[in-house]
Parts: C-alpha cells; sequence; structure tokens
C-alpha cells in the first residue's frame, strides 16, 4: 500500500485523455488498493487515475458516511442519463478549498468493470450520479472549474499558483 502524489490544478497533465485498461492485472489492483488508499487519506469521495498521474479509465469513488463502500470502475461508460439534473456543490482534490456549484444528471447508469474484472451496470442517483460524472470528467482530461466562468476560472488558476509556490517555499526553509 502507498500514498500517491495528487497532481494538482492547473498542472497541464490533468488534461490528458486517459486509455481504456487493457487487462485487470496485478498492477491494476495494486493501482485500486493505492488510490483507495490516496483518496481515503485525503478525506475525499472519488479519484480518478489521471489525479495521480496514471492515464487509464480507472476511478475510485466512496460516498457512504461511514468511508466503507469503495466502488471500483474501471472504463466506464454512461449508458443512459435521466433527462433532469441537479446543481451541487462541487470540489475536489486537485483543487483544494475551492468549491462551487456544478450542473449534473441528477441520475446514470453506468456500465464499468468491478475491481475484480467483472462487467457491471451501476445505477448512481444524486451525490453518488454527481461524482461519478465529476470523475469520469478526469478522465476526460477535464477538471469540474472548467464548467464555471473563466473570470472564477482564472481567479482559482491565479490561487492554485500562489499556493504552490507558497508550499514550495515552505519547503524549502
Ligand atoms: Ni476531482
Amino acid at each position: 500500500m502507498a500514498l500517491l502524489p495528487i497532481l494538482c490544478y492547473p498542472h497541464p497533465r490533468l488534461h490528458t485523455v486517459a486509455k481504456p485498461v487493457q487487462v485487470v492485472d496485478t498492477r491494476i489492483k495494486t493501482l485500486i488498493t493505492d488510490m483507495l488508499e490516496t483518496m481515503y487519506d485525503a478525506k475525499g469521495i472519488g479519484l480518478a487515475a489521471t489525479q495521480v498521474d496514471i492515464h487509464e479509465r480507472l476511478v475510485v469513488i466512496d460516498t457512504s458516511d461511514e468511508r466503507n463502500q469503495p466502488l471500483v470502475l474501471i472504463n466506464p461508460e454512461i449508458v443512459w442519463a435521466s433527462p433532469d439534473k441537479i446543481l451541487n456543490e462541487e470540489g475536489c482534490l486537485s483543487v483544494p478549498g475551492i468549491y462551487d456549484g456544478v450542473e449534473r444528471f441528477t441520475s446514470v447508469h453506468v456500465k464499468a468493470l468491478d475491481g475484480e474484472g467483472v462487467s457491471r451496470v451501476i445505477q448512481a442517483e444524486e451525490l453518488l450520479a454527481v461524482c461519478v460524472q465529476h470523475e469520469m470528467d478526469h478522465l476526460l482530461g477535464k477538471v469540474f472549474v472548467e464548467y464555471l466562468s473563466p473570470l472564477k476560472r482564472n481567479r482559482i488558476k491565479t490561487k492554485m499558483i500562489k499556493l504552490q509556490r507558497d508550499e514550495k517555499l515552505e519547503g524549502k526553509r
């Protein structure tokens, strides 16, 4: 088990489009274990492989209050989306401290392989549905702040760059 470093916005590799996982082997299983550990450690409800600089279609999610219901989606595809949408306040481990409203489908059905490589269809609603859509965006190289106005996005970008510079200076002391 290992904690993986998380790329922070506006890191250019967050915009990489992930490739499908070819085979669910021990390498992928180790990656799943490490990503779950990293997500729980960072107190996130979802993490995409893109965020840990691995550009393969894999996400881990846990929206349970008890933090004991890990969901693994490999090569996820939305096969159905509800006609209605919800506006939800989103955050992201790659954009620490920033929360803003994004509109998403209220419910989606997602076809994906689980952590054992078995194909399943998951029916996700509300928070889980939002989380699935947020994480799947990461696999397409999209960060949630890209839904916000250019003005807001630029402010966030400036803030993140400053934060990362301050952290670097902090580390040198
Ligand atoms: Ni995110």
